[in-house]
């Protein structure tokens, strides 16, 4: 009964108007305000760059990159959607196609996306990518009209699968009568370049254009505006926008990250009950978020990475000052042993405890050993409470924790 009553008044707060959230829509990832601050000059550009579609001329391909959350998915969305509107009133045979090539997952989800926007179907597997480029070609050539393709997230799919594609792609207009292709191509791997043939690169980026990390005062402009429609009146305190601000300026000036700070700050403040957030929150929220982070980081590594970094982790617990490539992939084989899995040799291990050193799980430095050349130490990245609990829900790997003092003693005796 008292679990009941408990539930009931969960759901009356979900039901009754929150105290904090007018509408809460507006701070998710997806949204697209009306009006992004800062990068005026930016969607200015890529207007220029795709306007000539709405007269069939050819526009430049454009190459947009820029590190997460600077607003390159939400400027290139807000300017397809005016595009399209605009190509609606006057009549004009332009065809858009957006994909973000992360989430198609497959280089033939990506290509069979392309084909559908020019109403050409696909089955869901089997044809060969020269197959699909056919069809694609033919139902251009039907439609005679300008397709804008854009390719979000476009180092995914070279990375997956070559830039074969995408080069076969900038050639497509080779071939094509009464219709024409432009590509804007969307990184946040500043380094993608290096991945493309010069080629492809050339082609890709006959316009190219840079998003910058955001400053602190930039990022409070975009909260205001958002936390104007997300949040009841007077709910939020100026500090706590503006703390949210300088945090994700800290980070990398990156806008995503300061909306989930005062989402989260936002619902946890409700959870509580109160009618005001705070500062408080907002640094609840910054653990929480992390916190979340790591867990999910971890749930997604490969079976050998999460061997590699319970190694660290084990070590962590007994001696931190022994963390060498050696000491780690010495735990990591009896780990192996352990679980029934073949270990992977010292350099594989090298480069996945390399990995896990991008994603901050571990951090690494190399040291000097004299004369005995160099080596590199290694750490955990984060609080190896966080890491315990990621592991608690992984049956293999909870034993293997609690397997620590032999593991250890076992390779402590060996070396
Ligand atoms: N200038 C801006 N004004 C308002 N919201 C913005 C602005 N820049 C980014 N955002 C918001 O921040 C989040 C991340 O932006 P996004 O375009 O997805 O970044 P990117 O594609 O560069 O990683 C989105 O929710 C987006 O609406
Ligand atoms: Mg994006």
């Amino acid at each position: 009964m008292q679990q009941k009553d408990a539930l009931d008044s969960i759901f009356e707060r979900m039901l009754n108007q929150s105290r904090i959230f007018r509408d809460r829509e507006v701070l998710q990832h997806h949204y697209i305000p009306n009006k992004l601050p800062h990068r005026e000059e930016e969607i200015h550009r890529i207007v220029e760059v795709i306007a000539p579609a709405l007269k069939s001329y050819k526009c430049s391909n454009l190459f947009i990159y820029g590190k997460t959350g600077t607003g390159k998915t939400a400027a290139v969305k807000y300017v397809l959607e005016r595009l399209m509107n605009k190509s609606r009133e006057l009549k004009a045979p332009v065809r858009s196609c957006y994909v973000n090539c992360r989430l198609a997952g497959t280089e033939y989800r990506v290509l069979s996306s392309l084909c559908s926007a020019v109403d050409v179907k696909v089955p869901f597997t089997g044809l060969a990518t020269g197959e699909i480029f056919e069809r694609l070609k033919d139902g251009l050539n039907s439609q005679r009209s300008s397709l804008l393709i854009v390719l979000d997230e476009i180092d995914y799919l070279v990375k997956e699968c070559g830039d074969t594609s995408l080069y076969e792609l900038t050639r497509v207009n080779e071939s094509l009568q009464g219709s024409r292709v432009s590509i804007i191509g969307i990184s946040n791997d500043l380094r993608f370049k290096e991945l493309l043939d010069p080629r492809v690169l050339s082609s890709l980026s006959e316009e190219e254009i840079v998003f910058k990390p955001y400053n602190a005062a930039e990022l409070r402009d975009i909260l205001q505006e958002r936390a104007k429609l997300a949040f009841q009146e007077g709910a939020l305190l100026e500090g706590a926008l503006n703390l949210c601000a300088a945090l994700a300026a800290a980070e990398h000036g990156d806008a995503r990250r300061a909306l989930d700070l005062l989402r989260v700050a936002g619902e946890l403040a409700e959870r509580e009950g109160a009618n005001l957030v705070t500062e408080e929150h907002v640094r609840l929220a910054e653990r929480r978020i992390e916190h979340d982070r790591v867990i999910e980081a971890v749930r997604n590594l490969p079976l050998h990475s999460k061997l590699v970094l319970c190694s660290a982790y084990l070590l962590a617990k007994v001696d931190s000052s022994r963390a060498t490539t050696g000491d780690i992939y010495g735990i990591y084989c009896e780990l192996c042993k352990e679980v029934g899995l073949e270990p992977l040799t010292q350099r594989r291990v090298s480069s996945l405890l390399n990995e896990l050193d991008v994603i901050g799980l571990l951090s690494s430095n190399v040291i000097s050993m004299g004369r005995y050349g160099r080596t590199r130490r290694i750490r955990l990245g984060v609080g190896r409470s966080v890491i315990k609990e990621a592991f608690a829900e992984d049956e293999r790997l909870k034993r293997l924790i609690d397997h620590v003092p032999r593991c250890l003693a076992a390779s402590t005796r060996r070396s």
